[in-house]
């Protein structure tokens, strides 16, 4: 564990901003995310992950602290299910290969999706059909004011879309270092009826597809999609699908009969952000060194030298239009810091 000082930030986020931390330190145990928490000579800490899920506009003028906890186990083992825990600073999408050469069912919607698995409860995760919490057994976090470590159940993370209790109350106040998921060993439940799945599936003239086919599904259709970030730098849906009630929807139905929406209880339903952002004249759209991904709207990237406060202020162009064209206002999702 070294201390070191003004170090770029840029290898530590997805969309490749170039802030430095004035102090930074890498952890790779329990024992050392301790003493690190309770160095009271940097009172202002940031925790790292994969990094990708923020927007650093400045540089950091404090500690960070970068999540390294290694190491995959399986706790317990039965004919049909086996609870396997990861430490935090896995790899998410490693993780989930891993699973998958061990013909281990859950997680394979969430194929390819950035970051470590330390964050991936903080909105739990979610893509095609799956979220985070539907494996989710608990996970063990580390107190930032006394150090400890405390267990968290499904329960207690009172989990929703790209929601729950680390950004909520607990916001701040815990680190996640271990996460511990419920995963079949055979008769996998298979999560295929999400429209891009089937079609993907239909095209890989699958009918009976395996764990691992629909992993290879999803990273197709990711690819084709999404930026990688190791190419263009990015943090995934920058904005959240909004809710609205349904007779805002109604009203939204005169002019834009073609608006698509997913049910979400009796009276609401949710609305693609990419699809407003889109018909909002964006998607595609470069100035200089950033702007709107050309194949998902949702998606804002880095080209290489963007300020994050660049982004931030696209983004902020972005919900106002949105909000005039539609009257729906969208929240981020990224964090912004
Ligand atoms: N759409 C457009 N234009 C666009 C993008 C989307 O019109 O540029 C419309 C289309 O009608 C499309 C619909 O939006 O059918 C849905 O698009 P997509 O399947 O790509 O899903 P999404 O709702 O835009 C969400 C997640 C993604 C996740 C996909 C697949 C959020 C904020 N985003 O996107 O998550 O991969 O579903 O499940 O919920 C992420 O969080 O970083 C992320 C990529």
């Amino acid at each position: 564990m070294q201390l070191q000082e003004n170090i770029s930030l840029k290898p530590y986020n997805t969309f490749g901003i170039d802030v430095l931390a004035k102090h930074f330190i890498s952890v790779s145990n329990i024992e050392e995310l301790k003493q690190v928490l309770s160095l009271e000579t940097y009172p202002n800490k940031l925790i790292i992950g994969g990094g990708s899920n923020m927007l650093l506009t400045k540089n950091f003028d404090g500690l960070v602290i970068h999540m390294n906890l290694k190491g995959i186990d399986i706790v317990s083992d039965t004919d049909d299910y086996v609870t396997v825990r990861a430490h935090a600073g896995e790899n998410w999408h490693e993780f989930v290969l891993w699973c998958l050469e061990n013909d281990f069912g859950g997680i394979e919607n969430l194929s390819l999706i950035p970051g470590n698995v330390g964050t991936a409860p903080i909105q739990n995760i979610g893509a095609y059909g799956v979220e985070l919490k539907d494996t989710f057994v608990s996970c063990e976090a580390m107190s930032v004011e006394t150090q400890t470590l405390k267990t968290f159940t499904k329960a207690d993370c009172d989990f929703g879309y790209r929601n729950s209790i680390f950004k909520q109350h607990a916001k701040g106040r815990y680190i996640i270092t271990s996460v511990t998921l419920k995963l079949s060993k055979n008769n996998h439940t298979l999560y295929v009826d999400y429209g891009a799945i089937k079609s993907e599936l239909e095209s890989m003239k699958i009918s009976a597809p395996t764990i691992q086919d629909i992993s290879n599904a999803v990273i197709s259709i990711r690819k084709r999609k999404l930026p990688d970030p190791k190419d263009i730098g990015n943090s995934g849906s920058f904005f959240k699908n909004p809710v609205i009630s349904k007779s805002s929807f109604n009203t939204l139905l005169v002019n834009f009969p073609d608006i698509p929406s997913y049910p979400v209880s009796e009276n609401e339903v949710k609305i693609p952000a990419g699809w407003l952002i889109e018909k909002a004249g964006f998607k595609g759209k470069q100035f200089g060194e950033y702007g709107v991904h050309k194949n998902q709207a949702l998606v804002l990237v880095n080209y290489g030298n963007a300020k994050g406060s660049d982004i931030l202020n696209l983004s902020k162009i972005i919900q106002k239009t949105v909000e005039r064209l539609f009257d729906i206002s969208i929240d981020t999702e990224v964090n912004i810091l």
